[in-house]
């Protein structure tokens, strides 16, 4: 089975990590494996960085779109992938998650009757004004396999009126739903036990010995919007009187917060994969707008406080291990200070077995290999 895996921006990087494993374990064999990277992001810090820790092969193609309105960077995916899926005539294409990247896969490989495996399926906000959103909406509406993560995912596609228990063969009018857990625990997993061994982050920022909280913000809603902001960087500033904070700052909320500072946040660039776990597994709490970094806190059961007004990860907040602040300066503080004096003990498997990628290769070989 020849399929092409389509990533660009950086947590697509790191999914494809855990499939790409997997094909090298089990498949070598029987699965062959063209990975584009449509060039959305494109710092070493966002890419090349991922490549060089994670064991992911050399993309063999690399569109370069690089940065533009959300139209021209995604009509210049689809062209390039359009072309590469017609020269490479592969048996599927594997899309991750909801970027733009997602998106112009799902639009290339359908029109031209390439079968589309989305990975990460089912994830819904009910906030369409998320570019994510229709991006997650329409690569689930142009896909035959879809493998949703959680149990919430796996119901939204059954009552957008997916069919669940239809029979093969399987096309985009006769798609398939599987609920099979998620890769990025596979990923966790994996690369927790070598983070520790490998990443020093802890000792170059002086952090070895000294409890802290582990920042991010990059998501449009907050960065583009000055009053959100500010109102998230005043509660970092004012809850850095009780506890550091550790921010790697995304690139889009670098050029809007440049000159942020506060004693007690330690601002940084962006980190390596292995970096962030180990911060992850040894701070007390994390603070995110990310999707992937929600999740991640799960993972290694620490208390999140999410900036966002909703969430599609639903069942971490039903745990009680996240609560939703948005951007609300007094609710970041006041839900901080709660986890800080009493964390959740409670984390109940939500994401699988830690073999999700192994499942989603087994079920695209019985359904789509030639
Ligand atoms: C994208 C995804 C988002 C995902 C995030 C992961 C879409 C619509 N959004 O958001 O779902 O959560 O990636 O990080 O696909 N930039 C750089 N260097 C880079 C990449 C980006 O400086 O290597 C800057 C540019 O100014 C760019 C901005 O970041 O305009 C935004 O990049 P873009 O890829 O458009 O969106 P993200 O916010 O990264
Ligand atoms: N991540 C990373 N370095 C960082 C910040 C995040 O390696 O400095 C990882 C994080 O551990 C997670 C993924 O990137 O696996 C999440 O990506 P991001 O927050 O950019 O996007 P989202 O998940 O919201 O789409």
């Amino acid at each position: 089975m020849k399929i092409v895996t389509i990533i660009g921006a950086r947590p697509q990087i790191i999914k494809a990590a855990a499939l790409s494993r997997a094909i090298q374990e089990h498949y070598a064999d029987r699965v062959q494996e063209i990975i584009v990277h449509t060039g959305q992001h494109y710092d070493d810090n966002m890419s090349q960085v991922f490549f060089d820790e994670l064991g992911i092969p050399h993309p063999d193609y690399n569109l370069h779109v690089g940065s533009a309105s959300h139209g021209v960077q995604t009509a210049r995916m689809i062209e390039g992938i359009e072309q590469i899926l017609m020269d490479e005539k592969p048996d599927c294409i594997v899309l991750y998650g909801d970027t733009n990247s997602t998106l112009a896969g799902a639009v290339a490989a359908s029109k031209i009757h390439v079968p589309v495996v989305h990975i990460e399926a089912g994830l819904r906000s009910f906030n369409k004004s998320m570019p994510e959103e229709i991006n997650r909406i329409v690569c689930d509406h142009c896909s035959t396999l879809l493998f949703s993560p959680t149990k919430a995912g796996f119901d939204n596609l059954a009552r957008e009126g997916f069919p669940v228990n239809n029979e093969g063969p399987y096309s985009i009018d006769n798609p398939k739903v599987f609920h099979c857990g998620d890769i990025m625990y596979d990923n966790s997993l994996h690369f927790s036990k070598v983070a520790d061994h490998k990443s020093i982050i802890l000792k170059q920022l002086g952090l070895e010995d000294k409890p802290f909280a582990l920042a991010t913000l990059h998501r449009d809603s907050n960065t583009d919007q000055p009053e959100r902001l500010n109102a998230i960087l005043e509660a970092f500033k004012e809850l850095s009187k009780e506890i550091t904070i550790v921010l790697p700052m995304h690139p889009r909320t670098r050029k809007k917060a440049a000159d942020f500072h506060a004693d007690n946040v330690i601002v940084i660039e962006p980190v390596s994969f292995l970096e962030m776990i180990q911060l992850e597994k040894h701070a007390q709490m994390i603070l995110t707008d990310s999707g992937g970094v929600q999740k991640e806190s799960y993972f290694f059961q620490k208390p999140c406080v999410i900036l966002r007004p909703e969430t599609e990860w639903v069942e971490i907040v039903e745990t009680g291990a996240a609560t939703l602040a948005d951007a609300d300066y007094g609710k970041i503080l006041e839900t901080s200070r709660h986890y800080l004096q009493q964390p959740p003990v409670k984390f109940p498997e939500i994401f699988g077995d830690g073999h999700a990628a192994k499942f989603i290769l087994e079920r695209m070989l019985d359904c789509l290999a030639p």
